[in-house]
């Protein structure tokens, strides 16, 4: 299973699709292994490959994915099929930014991969729906190095570099603990207490 999500990720590596790095994505998968959650939020399904590998990693797990582009939609709902995870999954189609607040289930684990520049204003939502001792682990916040000032900012990405300062900062709150890893686009992952 796991060399055909990779094939997969190949392939869309090579058409340029925005999906979560190659050690990062082993980090999510490790984190999944671990914590073997049962009700997993996805922000920003994309192919749905980062999802299938979160349900073939946590195998009584669900997910529940949020996608803006109805497109990206169609093809995840054919991957998941194909990968046999389809009744385990689900997508609400539409921007994260008036979805999340909505949300009333809750969560052991987040996966938090949507528009960077958003990471910041989801978090207290992403908080209230997250259980205690659940995860939520965040991709892209270093965003290119920008982040932690190793490679200066264009001017036109300031405002994304200062929104995802924001959500590092967020992250650091008391009743939560957060580890950084600084690699690839920068991956976080906190625990709440
Ligand atoms: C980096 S990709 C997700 C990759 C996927 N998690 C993976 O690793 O395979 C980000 C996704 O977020 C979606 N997205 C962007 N803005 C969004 C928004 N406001 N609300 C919901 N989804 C959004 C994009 O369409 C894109 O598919």
């Amino acid at each position: 299973m796991f060399n055909q999500l990779i094939y997969l990720r190949e392939q869309a590596k090579l058409r340029g699709e925005p999906i979560l790095r190659d050690k990062s994505f082993e980090l999510l998968k490790e984190t999944v292994i671990k914590k073997q959650p049962k009700r997993i939020l996805e922000i920003g399904v994309n192919l749905g490959l980062s999802g299938i590998a979160m349900l073939l990693c946590s195998e009584n797990a669900y997910l529940t994915g949020l996608e803006i582009d109805e497109e990206k939609v169609k093809l995840a709902k054919e991957n998941y099929r194909t990968f046999g995870v389809e009744d385990r999954a689900k997508i609400f189609i539409g921007d994260a930014a008036e979805i999340i607040p909505q949300l009333t289930a809750k969560y052991d684990f987040i996966f938090l991969d949507g528009p960077k520049g958003h990471y910041h204003q989801y978090l207290p939502y992403l908080l209230d729906v997250l259980d205690k001792g659940g995860i939520l682990f965040a991709d892209n916040v270093l965003f290119r190095g920008y982040v932690l000032g190793s490679v200066k900012t264009p001017h036109r990405y300031n405002t994304t570099k200062n929104a995802m300062l924001n959500f590092l900062r967020g992250i650091q709150q008391e009743g939560l603990k957060s580890t950084l890893y600084e690699m690839e686009d920068g991956v976080s992952i906190t625990e709440k207490l």
